[in-house]
């Protein structure tokens, strides 16, 4: 069991790795044939969709399905007629890509192909599509916002897009200092916004962190324009151990937002740098996340076990804590934590071996135009193990 669990830690956490060797995760028991099957070769990752039972069945404020059809409508809200014309939301995301001497050849053919709908996919070429379905949600729920990708310099990114810009920054790209960078990466990048924030009055532009397995499936402007004080905000989850996932940071795009994100994120580095150096590979980042905040003397952890936001001062910044049930969504793991998907679902984390589902999703949804119905797709197949 505590290897278990050790192991379904580790696939929460890297988004960027792709392919985990040997990986075990507890299913509950069905009594549903599909997933008996699924139970009987829990080693076994699936190279196509595989539907089980709804998390959440009978609960009145989650989403109900019957197959892929939803019966509740999701809420979609827009923020933009709440924003005023001087302010807008971008989406920041740090990605390294693999080398290509990864997708090897045998006899002349690229090996461990993956096909989804009817495109075959490189292991290079699988993260690029990841990077680009999470580009068509963002388009496609908030067509104003700008895309912008922290890689390194040295990395050739064949991607060209609409309102999407690449922001090369030195650093250490080797994968098991991957999260120390990204960490880095976002200062550096809230240190330059500052330089030119100075230099440009006005405009405001708000900022969102993420990973980029990650679909936006509602507007998110109304986070800055909802809590008007707030400099940052984060997604907690009821977890003891980890209580904060990294993959999501909101900055509000003020001077003095930036600015105290910018401290905050330094303090973390820090943690991070002394603490836990030894998972720098995976979780190192989220400990030390954690660590900053629940070491505040006025923290009180135990508000992590209600899925309803807060806000809290955090070494001089005021923080959002988000739910991730919300914010943060990811298809139910093990015991199925989040009971369910709540109607006004906004953003869903496909982690782990759940990246061919991330595509499946898009490519529904680009068939069906239709959003609740997708999140049905997703609520029912996300206990699977994908074979990326
Ligand atoms: C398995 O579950 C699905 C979804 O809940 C359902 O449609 C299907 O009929 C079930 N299969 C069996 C054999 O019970
Ligand atoms: C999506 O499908 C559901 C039923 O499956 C329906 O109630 C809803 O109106 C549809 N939404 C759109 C935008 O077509
Ligand atoms: C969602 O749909 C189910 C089934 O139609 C219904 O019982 C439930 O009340 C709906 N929930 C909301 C909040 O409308
Ligand atoms: C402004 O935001 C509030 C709260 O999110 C929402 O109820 C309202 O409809 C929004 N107004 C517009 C014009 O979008
Ligand atoms: C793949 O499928 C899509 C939609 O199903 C279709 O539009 C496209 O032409 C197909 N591409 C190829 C190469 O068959």
């Amino acid at each position: 069991m505590r290897v278990c669990s050790g192991w379904r830690r580790f696939l929460l956490c890297l988004p960027l790795i792709f392919f985990l060797p040997h990986i075990f995760s507890v299913l509950e028991l069905h009594k549903n044939s599909t997933v008996n099957d699924l139970h009987k070769s829990h080693n076994k990752k699936f190279d196509h969709l595989v539907l089980g039972p709804a998390a959440g069945e009978g609960l009145h404020d989650r989403l109900q399905c019957q197959g892929t059809k939803a019966l509740n409508k999701t809420h979609l809200s827009t923020s933009s007629g709440n924003f005023s014309f001087g302010e807008s939301v971008a989406f920041v995301t740090f990605y390294a890509a693999y080398d290509s001497s990864v997708d090897r050849l045998v006899n002349g053919r690229l090996k461990d192909l993956v096909t989804v709908g009817n495109i075959s996919y490189s292991k290079v070429e699988r993260s690029m599509a990841i990077l680009n379905v999470f580009v068509n949600f963002v388009q496609m729920t908030m067509p104003q916002s700008n895309i912008i990708i922290l890689t390194d310099p040295a990395s050739k990114l064949p991607l060209h897009r609409n309102r999407v810009s690449i922001y090369p920054i030195q650093g250490e790209y080797s994968r098991d200092k991957l999260m120390l960078q990204r960490i880095r990466s976002y200062i550096t990048f809230l240190e330059a916004r500052l330089e030119e924030h100075s230099q440009s009055q006005g405009h405001i532009n708000h900022y969102i962190f993420t990973d980029s397995d990650v679909s936006v499936v509602d507007d998110l402007g109304q986070i800055f324009y909802n809590y008007p004080n707030i400099h940052l905000a984060l997604t907690f989850r009821n977890n003891k151990e980890q209580p904060l996932n990294s993959g999501f940071i909101a900055v509000r795009g003020t001077p003095d937002g930036m600015l105290r994100a910018k401290v905050f994120l330094q303090e973390v580095l820090k943690v991070y740098g002394s603490k836990y150096m030894k998972a720098s590979r995976m979780l190192g980042d989220q400990l030390a996340l954690a660590w900053v905040v629940r070491s505040h003397p006025h923290f009180d952890a135990k508000r992590f076990a209600r899925p309803q936001a807060f806000v809290e001062d955090i070494s001089g910044a005021s923080v959002l804590f988000l739910p991730c049930a919300i914010y943060n969504w990811t298809p139910p793991e093990g015991a199925g934590q989040f009971h369910g998907m709540p109607l006004d679902v906004k953003v869903v984390h496909f982690k782990g071996s759940r990246k061919r589902l991330m595509l499946e999703s898009w490519n529904f949804l680009d068939s069906s135009s239709n959003i609740s119905d997708m999140l049905c797709l997703i609520l029912k197949s996300g206990r699977t193990k994908y074979d990326f």
